[in-house]
């Protein structure tokens, strides 16, 4: 049973959007892993930024450069907060995958000059290691830096069920790995993945750890402290927040230890015509102008969710997560991707229908306002792994219902009665 003290009528309330109408049907927004909806605290604040204090931040001097700059490093303190972490570890990037990406361009090949830190230097002989339940954000970058260094890419792989398979963690993760990154939630498959195991078997052998935590920050309490990783990554637009803002946290000594990938204003301590010095982090990382509003906005999202409380908006989606397995598994031909215990899982599910194609589906829920994504969903080996070309994938969010999770079972079952 949802809690008792959940009020999901009154969050909805605050999600402006969601009281509009698709194809002539109210809204049924079930597509959250891809991009959450924003609740009007965040929207206010955006306008309130754009009405009262907008100026470029850490340059001029004047008064509304002071408040700006004042808000922006205020939304970097929230957001350092909302995940345990110490403000001046915290990078604002675009996204979780620009965020991953500068990790990845924090190694260099092992023969270069400078030679650089030695914890982050690679090659021939050196192992990465992902999972096979990596969307490509947490794959790519890590087949480049092999490619760029020499390095080999492993991964742990999956089992029938969708979990990790960790009974090779111990031959998969071992003396020559540097460095083992991968997904906290699956964003297909919704499987919870273990992390204390990795990272205590990463740090015997002396790798590093980065958590993907671009499906796991918007929906669950996350402490960097307790999680005991090198670097976290995540991204605003899937936690009510904006697009274009996104965060790596990483270990201060770790982080200052890299040179920046981006150069330019703002991450200069001094600059003569042929060398400069660098501030140290997170300005470091922060060349250019910033997203200033885009960070002001994650900042009042994390406040929203903070208020709301990370802990019961991940009562309220496991409840709704195990009800819309319940439900879902009387729509006769439908088969559902992943573990089957929804402690196991986010607020994600994939399935696939008997006689249709996953954009058929996708189609014909549109045309009853109900949002969902198909295809694969950015994580195409998974695919590969279960023989399939794509799957329908519904992922919920704080704003979710019962009601909706039955009006799509609904339409299902007369989908499927079309056969
Ligand atoms: N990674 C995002 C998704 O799963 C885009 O939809």
């Amino acid at each position: 049973m949802t809690s008792p003290t959940y009020d999901v009528e009154r969050v909805r309330a605050d999600f402006p959007i969601l009281g509009r109408q698709v194809n002539g049907r109210n809204l049924v927004y079930l597509d959250s892993a891809s991009s959450s909806q924003a609740p009007r605290q965040v929207l206010d604040a955006l306008h309130r930024h754009h009405r009262g204090h907008h100026a470029n931040v850490g340059r001029a001097s004047h008064t509304l450069a002071a408040q700006a700059g004042a808000a922006y490093e205020a939304a970097r303190a929230k957001v350092a907060a909302f995940v345990g972490a110490r403000t001046e570890e915290l990078v604002f990037t675009r996204n979780a995958t620009e965020a991953i990406n500068l990790v990845a361009h924090a190694f260099v090949p092992r023969d270069s000059r400078p030679p650089g830190d030695p914890r982050f230097r690679l090659g021939p002989g050196d192992e990465v290691v992902v999972t096979e339940m990596e969307h490509h954000s947490n794959l790519v970058p890590w087949q480049l830096l092999c490619r760029r260094t020499g390095a080999t890419l492993r991964w742990i792989p999956l089992n029938g069920d969708g979990h990790l398979d960790l009974s090779c963690l111990e031959t998969v993760v071992n003396a020559r790995t540097r460095l083992v990154s991968w997904v906290h939630v699956s964003n297909i498959l919704g499987t919870v993945n273990p992390t204390r195991e990795i990272v205590d078997r990463a740090r015997s052998v002396g790798a590093l750890t980065l958590l993907d935590g671009a499906q796991s920050v918007p929906h669950r309490p996350v402490d960097v402290g307790a999680l005991d990783v090198d670097f976290l990554a995540f991204t605003g637009h899937k936690m009510c927040g904006p697009t274009g803002i996104g965060a790596l946290w990483g270990r201060g000594e770790l982080l200052n230890a890299v040179p920046p990938l981006l150069a330019g204003g703002g991450m200069v301590a001094a600059v003569e015509l042929t060398e400069s010095t660098f501030l140290p982090v997170p300005a470091r990382f922060e060349a250019g102008t910033p997203p200033i509003v885009q960070a002001i906005g994650l900042g009042a999202a994390v406040d929203y969710l903070g208020a709301v409380g990370m802990a019961a908006v991940r009562r309220h989606e496991r409840d709704l997560t195990a009800y819309a397995l319940g439900v879902l598994d009387g729509v006769k031909g439908l088969r559902i991707l992943g573990p089957g215990n929804p402690a196991d899982r986010g607020g994600v599910i994939s399935f696939v229908l008997d006689g249709f194609e996953p954009a058929q589906v996708g189609r014909y829920l549109d045309l009853h306002g109900i949002q969902v994504r198909v295809g694969r969903h950015c994580a195409a080996p998974v695919c590969r792994r279960y023989g399939l070309s794509g799957t329908v994938r519904v992922s919920v969010h704080l704003y979710n219902t019962r009601a909706e999770i039955d009006f799509l079972a609904a339409v299902l079952l007369g989908m499927g009665s079309r056969r």
